[in-house]
C-alpha cells in the first residue's frame, strides 16, 4: 500500500489543504482532475504517475511512478490582478517545507521553480479561470540520479540525491500543504508584501545575468512587492519584469 493513499494520509494532515483528497494511481494529469467539477476549496488531488504531465510554456512533466510527488491544489482565489503571485506564494512554501523536511538550503527561482543545490527540485504551474486557480505542484522526492529526467535548460534534482537518504513522501506532503495553507492565509491577509522578506531571502535569481524582451542584457535583482522581477539593464536603468519577458542568460 502506498504511503499516499487516503487511509494513510488523512491522519496526518495538519490543516484543511487536502481534506477533500482524491487519489489515483495513474491519470492524465491532476491539474484536469480539479478543473471541471465542483471541488472546494483546498482540495488536492494527486496521482502516482501522470501520462499526460504539463509543466509550464507548453512543456511536459515526466516522472518515475510512485517515486516522487505529482499533486494539484485547488485554490477559489479574489479573482484579481494579483493571481499570478500564487507562483511565488507556492514557490516560497514548497521551499521553506522542503528545506525543513530535508535540512539542505531551499530557493526559489523566479517566477515558479525551487532549487535545491542549483538543480531543480519541484516546478509549479498556474492555471487559472476567473477565481478559480487550480496549482499545479511536481516534486522530486526519492528518484535516484538516474531517474531524473534529463533537463537541457535546468537541471533536475531530488531530495534524495540532496540529502542522501529516502523520503516518506507522505511526511513531504503533508509538510508542504500545511505551509501552502500558512502562506496563502499570509498572502491573502496582507499580501506579497508580508511575504517579500522571506522571498528575497530565497531569491535564487538575485546576480543571475538575464535578457529582457530578447535583447536587453541585464543583472536580476530583487523580487519587487508586486511580484515582478527587477532587473538592472547593462545601460544603467532599472526595469520591472513579468515572467513571460526574462530568460536567464545561457539557459
Ligand atoms: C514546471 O516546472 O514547468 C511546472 C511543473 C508542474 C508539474 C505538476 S505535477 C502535478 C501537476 N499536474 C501536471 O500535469 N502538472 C503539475
Amino acid at each position: 500500500m502506498s504511503e499516499l493513499e487516503p487511509e494513510r494520509l488523512r491522519p496526518l494532515l495538519r490543516g484543511a489543504f487536502g481534506e477533500q483528497y482524491l487519489y489515483a494511481v495513474e491519470t492524465d494529469s491532476t491539474q484536469d482532475v480539479l478543473r471541471d467539477g465542483d471541488h472546494p476549496h483546498g482540495t488536492v488531488a494527486l496521482a502516482e504517475h501522470q501520462t499526460a504531465g504539463r509543466g509550464r510554456s507548453g512543456r511536459s512533466w515526466e516522472d518515475a511512478p510512485a517515486t516522487n510527488l505529482l499533486f494539484s491544489l485547488l485554490l477559489e482565489s479574489p479573482a484579481d490582478a494579483r493571481i499570478p503571485q500564487l507562483s511565488l506564494v507556492a514557490g516560497l512554501a514548497v521551499a521553506s517545507a522542503l528545506e525543513r523536511e530535508a535540512m539542505v538550503p531551499a530557493l526559489v527561482k523566479w517566477p515558479n521553480d525551487v532549487l535545491i543545490d542549483g538543480g531543480k527540485v519541484a516546478g509549479i504551474l498556474l492555471e487559472a479561470t476567473g477565481s478559480r486557480v487550480v496549482c499545479g505542484i511536481g516534486i522530486n522526492v526519492n528518484q535516484v540520479a538516474d531517474d531524473l529526467p534529463p533537463t537541457p535548460r535546468f537541471p533536475a534534482i531530488s531530495l534524495r540525491v540532496a540529502a542522501g537518504r529516502r523520503f516518506d513522501r507522505a511526511a513531504v506532503l503533508v509538510a508542504v500543504l500545511a505551509e501552502l495553507e500558512h502562506r496563502y492565509e499570509q498572502w491573502l491577509e496582507i499580501g506579497l508584501a508580508g511575504l517579500a522578506d522571506d522571498l528575497e531571502r530565497r531569491n535564487a535569481l538575485r546576480g543571475r545575468r538575464v535578457i529582457v524582451g530578447g535583447s536587453h542584457n541585464g543583472t536580476a535583482d530583487a523580487i519587487a512587492a508586486d511580484g515582478r522581477l527587477t532587473v538592472v539593464l547593462d545601460d544603467g536603468r532599472t526595469t520591472l519584469v513579468g515572467s513571460g519577458e526574462v530568460e536567464i542568460a545561457g539557459t
